[in-house]
């Protein structure tokens, strides 16, 4: 390990010294960086600790995708003043999207705040912190790379589950969404290096891999595009259980839907925002597909792969959504039979082109219609659960399950999380085959049997079939 120099210039190699803490807010994409940056402090001079109390740097990895986003991280910069005046010399660093948002006006506001580094500098976060030590200064670097894709094997969970980042950035530029903005261009990485880092991974006996981008099935390496990776991956680096997260439906080719039909290790789970079920809506936000063709879409992947999970992502009240436009997307909610949906209010971010149409719906209308999505979409979860019920499908032990009684949380290959009783001791990272006995709210209840689990089976009668011949 190679120390940074002091202050007479000397360099000494020493056991870390200091202390960092991180607090992580926003996507999956988000926790990766998070472990990529402790990462970086780790091979530097720093160990992590649990507490902002105890850090010498305290750094928190920011969202910006919505307004309340930022104000959670507004307000946690002005309760942690008072840690820094407590802990003298502690250094506060913002980094993440919301840093590449702001910038210097980040200080502005709260000039206790010493480094504010953007998306794509985390590479270079122990270079800033030597220049910090020695001027004192406070900084910002919020440099956007055309070419940087994070690498280096992830961090794994106890059970097995890891992190890899294939592609940043996002080219679609939706009229609502600032990612592009804060994230940069489309970028892939090599699939050598996705193959050796998910090697790596699995000689360390990973379990489950999570491929991740901002928009990851638009991934493309010179003729390589993302259902060509899922087979290298499936061929030369097969880890029992692979997801990839997030999909945008306009790359939903077949092509796709064929290597996740065919490749053993890719999870039956597709996350696909559909952001709004009204073509006028859909068009306003620049989506590039109709409410048809993404129904059409979810009966071609239901009929081609039995058992799927399909989760989605809604916008409610997008500038000049009328109670019709509303009642299409409830409509579409309906007929696509989500498993799961994440549900948003409107926020306007400055920057975006939605801005421009102003925030027309007001609050309580926002307010109503998502009470009444989510109200939707918990009956749909509830239906989709009650249909396994009976069933023995493969489930992946996480953990204690987080109510207490003595049971265990598994998941499911369609992203479904279970509450496992089991007769037997079992362990975090395990494979248990698990019937299904109930269902708890939109939740599931099963009891691990002594059979080994088949971790591809088919698991549900497919009705959807006709649908789409
Ligand atoms: N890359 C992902 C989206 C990341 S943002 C994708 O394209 O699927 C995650 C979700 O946040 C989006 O799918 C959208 O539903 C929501 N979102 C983004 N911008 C928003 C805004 N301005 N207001 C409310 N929700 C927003
Ligand atoms: Fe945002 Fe659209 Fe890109 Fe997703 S595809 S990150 S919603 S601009
Ligand atoms: Fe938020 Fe940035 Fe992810 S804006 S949703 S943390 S890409």
């Amino acid at each position: 390990m190679r120390a940074a120099p002091d202050r007479a210039g000397r360099r000494h190699e020493a056991a870390p010294v200091k202390t960092f803490y991180i607090e992580s807010y926003g996507c999956q994409m988000n926790e990766y960086d998070a472990a990529f940056i402790a990462g970086i402090l780790k091979r530097s001079e720093y160990r992590s600790v649990e507490t902002p109390e105890e850090a010498d740097l305290i750094l928190l990895n920011t969202c910006a995708v919505r307004e309340h986003a930022e104000e959670r991280v507004f307000g946690r910069i002005g309760e942690l003043r008072r840690v820094k005046e407590r802990r003298p010399g502690a250094v506060l660093c913002v980094a993440g999207c919301m840093a590449q948002r702001l910038g210097e006006r980040i200080q502005e506001d709260a000039p206790h705040v010493d480094l504010v580094i953007g998306t794509d500098a985390y590479a270079r976060l122990p270079r800033l912190l030597e220049e910090l030590e020695a001027e004192g200064d406070p900084l910002v670097d919020i440099e956007i790379s055309a070419a940087l894709v994070y690498g280096g094997v992830a961090e794994m969970t106890e059970w097995g589950r890891a992190f890899v980042s294939i592609m940043q950035g996002c080219n679609s530029f939706c009229t609502f969404c600032i990612v592009p903005i804060v994230r940069g261009r489309e970028r892939s990485k090599s699939p050598d290096e996705v193959v050796a880092e998910i090697g790596a991974l699995r000689e360390m006996g990973c379990r489950e891999v999570t491929l991740l981008g901002q928009k990851v099935n638009a991934y493309r390496w010179e003729g390589v595009d993302f259902a060509d990776l899922l087979r290298r991956i499936d061929r030369e680096a097969p880890v029992p259980r692979v997801r990839f997260t997030s999909s945008h439906p306009r790359h939903f080719t077949t092509r796709l839907l064929d290597a996740m039909a065919e490749c053993d290790s890719v999870c039956e789970h597709l996350h696909l925002p559909v952001q709004s079920g009204s073509l006028p809506v859909l068009r306003r936000m620049r989506r590039l597909y109709t409410p048809s063709w993404y129904l059409e879409a979810v009966a071609r992947a239901r009929a081609r792969i039995p058992g799927l999970g399909l989760t989605t992502d809604i916008i409610v009240g997008f500038p000049g959504e009328t109670d019709a436009d509303f009642e299409a997307t409830l409509a579409l909610m309906e007929a696509a039979e989500f498993d799961a949906s994440f549900l948003f209010k409107y926020s306007p971010r400055p920057g975006t082109r939605a801005v421009d149409h102003g925030d027309t719906v007001p609050e309580e209308v926002k307010s109503e219609r998502l009470e009444r999505a989510l109200s939707l979409q918990k009956q749909l979860s509830e239906a989709r659960s009650r249909a396994i019920v009976g069933r023995r499908l493969s489930a992946l032990v996480e953990g204690v399950s987080e109510r207490g009684s003595g049971g265990w949380l598994g998941r499911l290959r369609n992203n479904k999380a279970v509450s496992l009783v089991a007769a037997r001791p079992i362990e975090p990272g395990e494979f248990v085959t698990a019937e299904i006995t109930a269902t708890r709210g939109a939740g599931l209840l099963a009891a691990v049997l002594d059979e080994p689990p088949r971790e591809r089976a088919p698991i549900s009668s497919n009705r959807y079939a006709e649908v789409a011949r």
